[in-house]
């Protein structure tokens, strides 16, 4: 297992607020990694379901560690899988599932199924919206129709992983919706997030992984993990002209105030 040094810390102050615990990527090293996270300044995690069975895998890993949290529902990625809304909503009910997550709208793996897409993101924001839980929305290459969407049904919940503009980064604002920021922020492609991550009151960031993929530079490209998150959280102190401590304490007080965690 790597674990970075640099990125120890003495205190627990890191929430990653969006991982995918149960990917398979993690099988061999899972049991051991999870300890050693919460040992070295992680202290919470909300793991993602994307189709059925990941969302019960998360409900497990969650019942399993205290400071890991699920978020429950069906990606767009796994749009063909024609799995039905309603079975996510029977997951909510479990006590550490805090979020119907990842949702949303793929058009650079999925676009021929763009309408069953937007179907099945609405019939999950309608579902979070009756049990009062957030939503986590992945949006790739369709933030007209994301947008669109979130301006119609007003959900509470995170872009995660924004890739979109100032512009709409704006207008996800306006909505009262947080920003996710993982470490593409540290590649030195990402053009438009630097300008995103300035602009993002302190009150409305999140910092996460998308873990096991995403590790911020100088690991890119290798199996990320939540005790990668310092190395994004240097990078977003420097746009913002704040401490790294800073900006984890003041995304896991958000974590905490959007997935109401105590
Ligand atoms: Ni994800």
């Amino acid at each position: 297992m790597e674990y970075p040094k640099e990125c120890i810390l003495d205190e627990p102050l890191i929430f990653d607020s969006h991982a995918h615990l149960d990917d398979a990527k993690f099988d061999s090293i899972r049991d051991e990694l999870i300890p050693a996270m919460s040992g070295c300044g992680v202290m919470g995690i909300i793991t993602c379901g994307c189709d059925i069975n990941s969302s019960k895998a998360a409900l497990m890993l969650a019942e399993k560690y205290d400071f890991i949290y699920a978020a429950v529902g069906i990606h767009p990625q796994e749009i063909s899988k024609g799995e039905n809304a309603d079975e996510i909503k029977a997951l909510c009910s479990h006590k550490k599932c805090v979020a119907i997550g990842e949702i949303g709208l793929d058009y650079y793996w999925e676009k021929d199924k763009a309408e069953e897409q937007k179907e099945l993101f609405k019939k999950q924001i309608i579902i979070a919206k009756e049990l009062d839980l957030p939503i986590i929305v992945h949006d790739r290459d369709a933030h007209e129709d994301t947008l669109n969407i979130l301006k119609a049904y007003k959900p509470k919940g995170v872009v995660h992983c924004f890739s979109g503009s100032v512009e709409m980064a704006k207008e996800i604002l306006k909505l009262g919706m947080y920003i996710g920021i993982g470490g593409v922020i540290t590649f030195k492609n990402a053009k438009k997030l630097p300008d995103v991550a300035q602009i993002v009151p302190d009150d409305k960031l999140l910092i996460e992984t998308d873990c096991p993929y995403l590790a911020p530079e100088p690991y890119r490209g290798r199996l990320c993990h939540s005790g990668y998150i310092p190395l994004t959280a240097a990078k977003l102190a420097e746009i913002r002209g704040v401490s790294a401590e800073d900006i984890l304490k003041l995304t896991a007080k958000n974590a905490k105030t959007l997935f109401a965690i105590e």
